[in-house]
């Protein structure tokens, strides 16, 4: 893993300390780096209405596109369990808006993964031309 990916690994676990998940208990912290190399980290946050729940994946990125980002270069994934869990289909649709092939990171407490959006999510659908 490469250094950013380590950098983007801490903070996605620091911000799963904050997750608002007092129904699944899953508790999940993303951070993302965009064209402008800031970066952006999030949390999941559940509901009692439970489909209102947003993953951490899309919340980080929801947090750089609100302040004018368009372009994510990388994203880290942390999953505060003994499991790997590797980002949900809806979360893998929103990256696909905003990066064209992003190397994903994913970890749990004991194992890391490293991927690519092209592998996870084949033949995206897309609108947009660039
Ligand atoms: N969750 C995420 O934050 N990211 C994913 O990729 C999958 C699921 C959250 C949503 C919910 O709060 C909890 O994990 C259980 O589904």
């Amino acid at each position: 893993m490469n250094d950013i990916m380590k950098e983007l690994l801490d903070i996605a676990k620091q911000a799963s300390k904050n997750a608002y998940a007092p129904y699944s208990n899953f508790k999940v912290g993303a951070a993302v780096r965009a064209s402008s190399g800031a970066i952006y980290s999030a949390c999941n946050v559940e509901n009692s209405s439970y489909s209102l729940t947003l993953c951490a994946e899309r919340n980080a990125i929801f947090q750089a596109i609100s302040k004018g980002e368009r372009i994510i270069t990388e994203i880290a994934i942390y999953v505060d369990s003994d499991k790997l869990f590797p980002p949900c289909g809806a979360c893998r649709q929103v990256m696909a808006e905003f990066a064209s092939d992003l190397p994903i990171v994913y970890a749990s407490h004991n194992e890391v993964l490293e991927s690519k959006l092209s592998d996870l999510l084949p033949q995206s659908f897309l609108l947009k031309n660039d």
